[in-house]
């Protein structure tokens, strides 16, 4: 089976938004510092390019969970690949997500991540799939709400590849 790549949100739309985000964020954080931390691999190139817009202290940390193979659809499984390096006590957070789909990830993560005792816990993600939402999460940021397609590009992945694309396609089989 092959498959080819159609844009959703072309480069400049993905880097306007990224902006805006950047800027409220900014606000909203005044006179504090956040600390990112962002979930591997896919919420890495929105983590950098959202970073830098970012005007007031930033720090950043990494962490990967699992929750997909190389299919389409959630297996419901969520392992710690890789942990956080630092604690997260009284500290700002900030969890920086690529794509928010049934949100099983996500809610184990934040549930996990609270147990921390962060001063405060946000999430920010660059795509929501509303229709998609089995467990209910509460998103304080959010990029764009895309219809129910599978997407790839600004660090999203089909099978490991088209991380790399500065845009977000959908991805089509022929
Ligand atoms: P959830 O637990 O179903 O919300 O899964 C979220 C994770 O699944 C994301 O962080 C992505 O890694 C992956 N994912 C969900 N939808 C897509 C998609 O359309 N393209 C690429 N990866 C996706
Ligand atoms: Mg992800």
């Amino acid at each position: 089976m092959s498959e080819h790549v159609e844009i959703l949100l072309s480069e400049d739309e993905v880097d306007e938004r990224i902006r805006q985000i950047g800027e409220q964020i900014s606000k909203d954080y005044a006179g504090k510092a956040v600390h990112l931390v962002c979930v591997l691999k896919g919420g890495s190139f929105f983590m950098c390019e959202l970073a830098k817009r970012i005007t007031v202290p930033v720090t950043m940390d990494f962490m990967s969970v699992s929750s997909y193979g190389s299919d389409t659809k959630s297996s419901g499984v969520v392992r710690i690949v890789k942990d956080l390096d630092e604690s997260l006590k009284d500290k700002d957070v900030l969890v920086v997500e690529d794509i928010v789909d049934s949100g099983r990830t996500l809610s184990y993560l934040l549930a996990m991540l609270k147990e921390r005792k962060p001063a405060s816990l946000k999430l920010c993600t660059l795509l929501d799939k509303p229709e998609r939402r089995v467990t209910d999460v509460k998103v304080d940021y959010t990029g764009f709400n895309i219809p129910d397609e599978f997407v790839v590009g600004y660090g999203l992945d089909y099978d490991q590849r088209y991380r790399n694309l500065p845009y977000i396609g959908v991805v089509k089989f022929d």
